[in-house]
């Protein structure tokens, strides 16, 4: 079988958020039961400053968007496994010119749409210039960013006799691509078409993603069934009910080659379930990055995470002071995103300064050295589709405190619900009460020595590896589309 991945982020290249972590997963934790898996990643400007060995193919192509002509080349990476090479879609202006991915100061880039269309594109003139010996078996995308290719190779002539099974999998229906119609004419297909992606007025590329692949997945069982209901659909609820048949929640997995505190190379001491010796110099260690008070009884609550709407900061905005003010806590944020929550968080590390350190960048190394410093992760996410913070705290022993939705219910067992089982604390209210009270019975547990280290120890046993996601997508790789 071979495979074809369409995404817009993957680690170790380029990441700003958990996408970037599956795409770096998934395809390894598949290539031994395929024949071949190809991933195609735009190729952005960090990724040329970090300078892979990249090989340019000795083949460019031109895609016309509008009124204009975009010329693209195509790099190669080998990887250390046989089987599993990137391809880099390269076009200066679009993507290698821009500082960040998608956003500057804050607002999308005003020709994400050409950008976009440019990669799902580019990505199949090279599926199509790759395939010459052997066709692809599936193609899997990701994310509105790569939602077009399954309406592309719906009306690709090359596809028409291979008809690779699409494969379409939403990592947050929240960010769904929408561009006004007067734009619509830059997708290079008949105006016919329209109305299949049409979105409250305007078009939407999460809806063209839905309705154009065989099979939908998204990151959680829970999520799967949420985005299923008004709350959560986003006004796609009912597409999705009516896909009902081809939606499958499948679990996000944790790549414990990198999050793992027996290995991690990041963190200053490395323990396990059987020395837990290093997570106490891990926690002075983040004590004195972040310039706080010395102390190993005091529990330390921590974030790591992209400051957005989505992820209920401003529920920590007003529990996480009172805390500070009682001298019951420390708080450690390393994240970035909306202006707005980087002022408030900025102003809450000089009220406190010995008490809370706000990091407002981002910086893979802090990330690990909080996940293993810090005695409590808080996720007080408004939707959460999977998760990935939540299942990496738990494997170093930071106990995660969230709210009762998407992946962070198919992961965290509420200890107060069940103390011989729970592996972290759950609110199902989403309010400042409810989460100020799971906080309050995480700390009253905390008292107590040997029952946290139990709590600890559950949440460290735990196996998220990746091997079982990856079989449930193998399995789904399975059925053909007619
Ligand atoms: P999302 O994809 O919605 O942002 P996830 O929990 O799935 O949420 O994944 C977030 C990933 O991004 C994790 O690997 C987390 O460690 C990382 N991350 C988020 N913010 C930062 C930051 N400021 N610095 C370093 N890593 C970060
Ligand atoms: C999205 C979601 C997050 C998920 C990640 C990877 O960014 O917000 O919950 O873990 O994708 O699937």
């Amino acid at each position: 079988m071979k495979v074809a991945m369409f995404a817009s982020e993957m680690e170790p290249y380029i990441k700003t958020g958990g996408l970037a972590d599956v795409i770096g997963s998934l395809p390894r934790a598949m290539s031994n039961a395929v024949d071949q898996i190809d991933v195609f990643i735009p190729y952005y400007r960090e990724i040329e400053h970090r300078k892979f060995p990249v090989r340019k193919l000795p083949y460019e192509f031109k895609i016309r968007i509008g009124s204009k002509n975009y010329f693209g080349s195509i790099l190669e990476l080998k990887t250390a496994i046989r089987n599993l090479t990137i391809y880099f879609i390269d076009n200066y202006q679009l993507f290698r010119s821009r500082a960040q991915l998608y956003v500057r100061e804050g607002k999308d880039y005003r020709d994400n749409l050409t950008r976009f269309v440019f990669f799902c594109r580019g990505a199949l003139e090279a599926a199509t210039h790759l395939s010459n010996s052997e066709v692809y078996n599936v193609f899997h995308m990701h994310d509105w960013q790569t939602a077009l290719i399954g309406l592309y190779t719906a009306i690709s002539s090359f596809f028409e006799k291979s008809k690779p099974l699409r494969v379409y999998t939403i990592h947050n229906l929240a960010y769904q691509g929408k561009f006004p119609k007067s734009q619509f004419r830059l997708l290079g297909i008949a105006p016919s078409y329209y109305s299949s992606i049409e979105y409250w007025g305007k078009f939407s590329l999460m809806k063209a993603g839905i309705i154009y692949s065989d099979i939908i997945t998204t990151v959680s069982p829970t999520y799967a069934q949420e985005i299923q209901t008004k709350k959560f659909g986003v006004g796609l609820e009912d597409i999705l009910k009516a896909n009902q048949s081809k939606l499958f929640g499948i679990l996000n997995g944790v790549d414990y080659s990198i999050w793992n505190p027996k290995t991690d190379r990041f963190i200053p001491a490395n323990y396990s379930i059987d020395d837990l010796h290093g997570k106490s110099i891990c926690k002075t260690n983040i004590q004195q990055h972040f310039l706080l008070a010395e102390s190993s009884t005091i529990p330390i609550l921590s974030v790591v995470s992209r400051l957005a709407w989505q992820k209920g900061m401003e529920l920590i905005l007003k529990v996480v002071p009172p805390l500070l003010q009682q001298e019951r806590i420390q708080f450690v944020l390393l994240g970035v995103g909306d202006p707005k929550l980087e002022q408030k968080f900025n102003c809450l590390g000089r009220e406190f300064p010995k008490q809370a350190g706000v990091a407002l960048t981002y910086n893979n190394p802090i990330a690990h050295q909080i996940e293993a410093g810090a005695d409590i992760f808080l996720m007080p996410s408004r939707y959460e589709p999977s998760g990935l913070n939540d299942k990496y705290s738990m494997k170093y022993g930071t106990v995660p405190i969230a709210f009762k939705t998407g992946g962070l219910a198919d992961s965290i067992i509420d200890y107060s619900m069940n103390s011989t089982k729970g592996t972290g604390f759950l609110f199902e209210n989403y309010d400042e009460e409810s989460f100020q009270d799971a906080i309050e019975r995480a700390l009253k547990v905390f008292q107590s020595q040997n029952k946290w280290r139990q709590l600890m120890i559950r949440g460290m046993k735990l196996d998220f590896s990746w091997q079982n996601a990856a079989n449930e997508y193998l399995k789904l790789y399975q059925r053909r589309s007619d």
